[in-house]
């Protein structure tokens, strides 16, 4: 028997009392909604198959299998722990119908519908590295197109500086909005050249078919050089704005989490390093952690976007 003293345990493994209190009152909430024992729901999620064409900047590293991939996530309006969302969003949360309102400093604000937001572009796969803070990371084949894509077509005006995602806070479909772990609904932000950057994701798939409920359906957003926080799920509003958006991590801890969140080995979080990481799928008692890599490994194509700013300070 492996027994792991208190120097092995990573802070970020360790639950505070907060989250164990937030998690027994997601258990009542879920009773409530006759809910509990849905484990198996995962499976029970129909897979809709997408039609994509391979998209540029793939990695060529191996993609994490996807079991691993839909039941290790991160979707705090489902629960504080990695497997609430698998366990909860397949049963509870209803990707149709769906609308985003696009909207703020555009000159052509509209609302689409989701199946309509779907055809605006030519569907790509593209394999990316997601990298959580939490010092975990996964290789996933996402499938959408570029944001900017999107962003062009409702024509931003000059007054447009920064994008900011809202995502859906419905508490009869998210039992985890009970436990005020974050101010709901969950809020992110990119500057405009970060939104239109080529790389960010609009993103509706992974694996070849449509969202898993946990991963973020019906559409969310992939930015791969930034920490997996800043990749907003199941949005229901893009509004570009003219001053910097306050996102949810930041609002609840300013001294741990910032806005821009990129991916940087040399800055650590205040209770944690972030020089290296564990791939899901790799958990083998002798699995090496991976250094990471500036930018996630994407340094080439963004760094430019940083250029002259100091990023120990801009975290
Ligand atoms: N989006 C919403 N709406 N709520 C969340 O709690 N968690 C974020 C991000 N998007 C989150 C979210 C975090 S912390 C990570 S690491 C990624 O989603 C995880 O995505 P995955 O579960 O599909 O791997």
């Amino acid at each position: 028997m492996l027994i792991r003293r208190p120097t092995d345990i990573a802070p970020s493994e360790i639950t505070p009392p907060v989250v164990w209190q937030q998690r027994r009152a997601l258990l009542r909430s879920a009773a409530a909604l006759g809910l509990t024992g849905v484990a198996s729901a995962v499976k029970a999620q129909p897979e809709r198959k997408l039609d994509a064409k391979p998209g540029p900047y793939s990695t060529m590293e191996r993609p994490t299998p996807l079991n691993f991939a839909t039941s290790y996530c991160n979707f705090y309006e489902f629960g504080a722990d990695k497997e609430d969302p698998a366990r909860y969003a397949p049963k509870m949360l209803h990707p149709r119908p769906w609308a985003v309102q696009v909207d703020g400093e555009v000159r052509k604000a509209r609302t689409f519908d989701i199946d309509e937001l779907m055809k605006l572009a030519a569907l790509e796969e593209r394999i990316y590295r997601l990298r959580c803070v939490e010092a975990w990371s996964a290789v996933i084949p996402w499938v959408g197109f570029s944001l900017s894509e999107l962003i062009k077509r409702v024509e931003p005006t000059g007054n447009a500086k920064f994008v900011e995602f809202t995502t859906l806070a419905d508490p009869k479909q998210m039992p985890g909005l009970s436990a005020h772990i974050l101010d709901w609904p969950y809020v992110e932000g990119l500057r405009l050249d970060e939104a239109m950057h080529p790389l960010t994701l609009l993103t509706f798939g992974m694996y070849g078919a449509v969202l898993p409920n946990q991963n973020g359906a019906p559409v969310r957003i992939v930015v791969p050089w930034k920490y997996g926080f800043k990749s907003a799920k199941s949005l229901v509003r893009i509004r570009l704005v003219e001053k910097q958006p306050l996102n949810s991590w930041q609002k609840s801890a300013p001294n741990e989490y910032g806005f821009y969140s990129n991916v940087n080995p040399n800055v650590d979080h205040p209770r944690w390093s972030q020089a290296t990481e564990r791939r899901l799928g790799e958990d083998g008692l002798f699995a090496k952690r991976r250094p990471t890599l500036m930018f996630n490994g994407y340094a080439d194509q963004v760094a430019s976007l940083y250029a002259g700013m100091d990023l120990k300070r801009y975290f």
